[in-house]
């Protein structure tokens, strides 16, 4: 060949090299993205054991573990409530879609034929049975019990821990009402349309004592396709109240963002993500940031003068306890809000943080890359994408200790399946007040936590952010107990897809 050749040859072949050079790691990262037709939790991501020792005799971890035959493990289908035990509370639910939104529901997904859904209630320690039949949501439904640790087979994921209930299928949700507080269900398949559409409603749990307030209410906050609303409506909800009643108003926000909370009167907030605040203080002039997910049970007391005072739930929407037809002054919003991290006053935990067996970051941040096949910048979870994401591991009886901390410039509600986590500081500042225990956990940005749970619910448990949209795009990681196993698959013939 001649010299001129050899370079004309170079000039076609070094940009086809430079080419693939590219275009090939490419490639590969857009495979390897890619999800199978069918593929098990347990094969997600990397095994995360939080400075334990991984021993083997407990891992059971079998799709991850080599040799796994020898090694059984248990199914979690097993976690069930004594199935000879009656139940106490017996809930029929049907899920429906609305081909269009009526007058009557802004809802696309209604439960028993609206959204919310019915009220279930529950007295501690009752056994609830709720028997769901999905009438028409083509993708197939669930039901997740938010805030209630439930044994894991009742949790309600699909793909982890039962299959979607199919068009004309049913199942059987059998759990107890172990603790008190205000909780909520949702469907947790193809969860951000489904929940948005309005496949939810709230469950109470209250003590055999009963409450200390003569009124109970709860008030359910949810945006309909923009539409802000209250219990379903678009307009303020109104709790007839005689002059100096104190009453109970348990709020739930259902929505993917944060809520501000506020009110013209003095409030208590009794309790947060359904565990008690111990000694709660009167507020005034300040805040609430509820969470995505996350549940806020205040006392207001109707005011002696015959006005009413309002709560509002965003500036939006509110709620307004006192005589019919009261005045009640519409309140400008704090500037200040109202820090949990010293609301309250001590009180023990249960188990110590000092003395954690297992300690495990969730770093959140952004970076490009590929998700499901497609490009992007997506959210990361210690610096990996969706799915080889992390499976923290633990053993029952472990105290777990978990540095969550907000790299991207979006809030983030964190929200742990099975377990309620203890807040033990925010931004490296210790916790004073009440104990803050939380299953779903506003982390703003840049903000950091450090928080603390007891492993005592064995399972495969969801650990997201409650943002569904962000969880669908992959901000997603699992809690396992070693030597646990599940027989359901994400996708495959359900089409599980709990995100
Ligand atoms: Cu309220 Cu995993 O969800
Ligand atoms: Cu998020």
């Amino acid at each position: 060949m001649t010299t001129a050749g050899a370079r004309r040859t170079l000039r076609v072949v070094l940009p086809v090299l430079a080419t693939v050079a590219i275009v090939a790691p490419l490639t590969w990262m857009w495979q390897a993205s890619r999800m199978p037709a069918a593929y098990s939790v347990m094969d997600m991501g990397h095994l995360d054991y939080g400075g334990a020792q991984p021993d083997s005799n407990a891992s059971g971890h079998t799709h991850h573990s080599p040799g796994h035959h020898s090694m059984p493990s248990r199914s979690i289908t097993d976690l069930v409530v004594d199935s000879s035990r009656p139940a106490d509370v017996r809930v029929d639910l049907v899920t429906q879609h609305q081909p269009t939104a009526s007058s009557t529901s802004l809802a696309r997904h209604t439960v028993n034929g609206g959204s919310p859904g019915p009220e279930i209630r529950a007295i501690q320690g009752q056994l609830v049975e709720v028997h769901l039949r999905n009438e028409s949501v083509s993708a197939g439904v669930t039901l997740h019990w938010h805030g209630l640790d439930v044994p894991n087979a009742m949790d309600g994921v699909a793909g982890v821990t039962q299959d979607a209930v199919p068009v004309g299928g049913d199942f059987t949700y059998r759990f107890v009402a172990d603790r008190t507080g205000s909780f909520w269900y949702h469907s947790h398949q193809v969860s951000n349309p489904q929940v948005a559409g309005g496949l939810f409603g709230s469950l109470v749990v209250t003590p055999k004592s009963g409450i200390a307030q003569q009124q109970d209410v709860s008030a359910v906050a949810h945006t309909y396709g923009g539409v802000r609303t209250v219990n379903g409506k678009a307009e303020d909800l109104q709790v007839p109240a005689p002059p100096g009643q104190p009453v109970r108003v348990r709020v739930t926000n259902t929505d993917n963002g944060p809520m501000e909370v506020w009110s013209s009167g003095s409030y208590r907030l009794l309790a947060v993500d359904g565990v008690d605040v111990h000694r709660p203080s009167e507020v005034d002039e300040r805040s609430l940031t509820l969470t995505s997910g996350g549940r806020a049970d205040l006392e207001v007391r109707a005011p002696r003068d015959g006005s009413a005072v309002r709560i509002q739930l965003s500036k939006a929407i509110s709620v307004i306890v006192g005589p019919r037809d009261a005045q009640a002054p519409v309140p400008t919003q704090p500037a200040e809000k109202l820090d949990l991290l010293t609301y309250g006053s001590p009180a023990p935990l249960g188990f110590d943080p000092t003395r954690a067996t297992r300690s495990f970051d969730y770093v959140i941040g952004r970076r490009p890359g590929f998700v499901r096949g497609r490009p992007g910048m997506w959210w990361s979870i210690n610096g990996h994408l969706y799915p080889n994401v992390p499976m923290f591991v633990v053993r029952e009886g472990d105290v777990a200790v978990v540095h969550i901390e907000n790299r991207s410039s979006e809030v983030h509600p964190m929200h742990l399946h099975g377990h309620h986590m203890v807040v033990l500081a925010r931004n490296g500042v210790p916790a004073t007040g009440s104990p803050w225990w939380v299953d779903s956990l506003n982390v703003a940005a840049d903000e950091s936590y450090d928080v603390a749970f007891l492993a005592d619910n064995p399972g495969i448990w969801m650990d997201h952010c409650h943002n569904l949209k962000h969880a669908a795009d992959g901000m997603v990681a699992h809690l396992m107990y070693a030597g646990l196993d599940t027989p359901y698959q994400l996708a495959g013939p359900s089409d599980n897809q709990p995100e």
